[in-house]
């Protein structure tokens, strides 16, 4: 029987610290910081993303503070890319790396050439799955971040009926997508089953009305599902999928419309669709990453939330991490998600959904400035 990709997490948020990593790279035991090799290797996705440009700027200022030497490389959504980075950063002699991977199953590779070389190996962010070659896993909870989106658009349509919901979901190669869907739909499935939510854009879910999708049991559903409706991540194809469910649609599918969008690179995407219809009278559309541009957004009233994962929190806790491994100790963790193939002990952090009422939060924890956000108020 073919292994399925499994992630499941078996207990509740930990929230990390806000105010950076705890440790200090002098003191790691195995610092490798006198001998002038690098200590430290970060493998993320894509610059083409302001999220994980977050991330990178999250990581160099608390890795850097904590005295530990680390080095940003990008797979530009590449997994081929992705792993001469890996190897690259092996050669320059790194004990740990963190790795955010391109995709979920390719990314076996680079981490199983990894271990071969005795580097000990973080998933930052999304799982890498089918391989015992990953040590420890680092992410937000990802299942609230898809309750939370789905919650955000029952309550903005509270005590109306048949409200057209468009679905749409991130890339199928990345295990969060079904995550974050299966967190969304845990929620909207009994608002459509009992009339207030009518699906415009997604026969597949028809079967699944009224009931759950569990990321594991189910993950062969949540994979049909999600092939028709995936925006792959990518704004251009977010886009195009939007505008072609928009121009298969009558009028009766439109007007006040809800609209549950993965990220906020996509949500700014499939927005502007919705707003160059005509029929479309008024949207509620959700996001996630607290990019500057989408708080924008809010700020236009084009985009309705956000789900604000602090970058600093998720680096601050793989900065803990890393100081415990390079020490000789094993990292405390709170909960284990399982790859398919082992269960992986895991740290969770906690999100919080920022919309037009608490907009001030990120802006005020200096996470984003308030200068560079669109129509941002005062
Ligand atoms: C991350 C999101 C991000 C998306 C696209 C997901 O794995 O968790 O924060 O928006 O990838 O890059």
């Amino acid at each position: 029987m073919k292994k399925k990709i499994i992630a499941t997490a078996l207990s509740f948020a930990m929230a990390a610290s806000f105010a950076g990593c705890a440790a200090s790279g002098e003191d790691a035991e195995n610092s490798a910081a006198g001998d002038g090799e690098l200590q430290v290797g970060i493998v993320l996705p894509t610059r083409d993303e302001p999220r994980w440009i977050q991330d990178e700027a999250s990581f160099t200022s608390i890795l850097g503070d904590a005295g530990f030497t680390s080095e940003v490389l990008f797979s530009q959504g590449s997994s081929a890319t992705e792993l001469t980075n890996v190897e690259s950063l092996i050669e320059k002699g790194i004990d740990v790396l963190v790795i955010c991977a391109q995709d979920a199953t390719a990314a076996a590779q680079a981490v199983e050439v990894a271990h071969a070389a005795g580097v000990e190996v973080i998933c930052y962010d999304r799982l890498i799955t089918d391989t015992d070659a990953v040590d420890y896993y680092v992410t937000f909870n990802s299942f609230d971040v898809g309750v939370q989106q789905g919650q955000y658009l029952i309550d903005a349509y509270e005590g109306q009926t048949d409200v057209p919901l468009y679905l749409y979901s991130g890339a199928t190669t990345d295990n969060n997508a079904f995550i974050f869907f299966a967190g969304a739909w845990s929620v909207l499935s009994d608002a459509v089953a009992n009339g207030q939510f009518t699906v415009a854009n997604c026969d597949a879910i028809t079967p699944y009305i009224g009931q759950t999708l569990d990321v594991t049991a189910d993950h062969e559903a949540l994979a049909d599902i999600l092939g028709t409706i995936t925006t792959n991540w990518d704004f251009n194809t977010a886009k195009s999928l939007a505008e072609a469910n928009l121009v298969a649609n009558d009028a009766s599918l439109k007007g006040d419309v809800a609209i549950l969008a993965p990220n906020d690179g996509t949500a700014r995407a499939i927005a502007d669709a919705f707003n160059a219809d005509a029929d479309v009278s008024s949207f509620v559309v959700t996001g996630q990453d607290c990019e500057t541009a989408s708080l924008g957004y809010i700020c236009s009233g084009l985009q309705s939330m956000t789900i604000w994962k602090n970058t600093a929190s998720l680096a601050a806790t793989t900065c803990d991490m890393v100081n415990a491994i390079l020490s000789g100790n094993t990292p405390n963790t709170s909960t284990t998600y399982n790859n398919g193939v082992i269960e992986v002990p895991s740290n969770e952090t906690a999100v919080t959904v920022i919309t037009i009422d608490n907009i001030s939060d990120p802006v005020d924890a200096g996470y984003v400035n308030a200068g560079d956000i669109e129509g941002y108020p005062g």
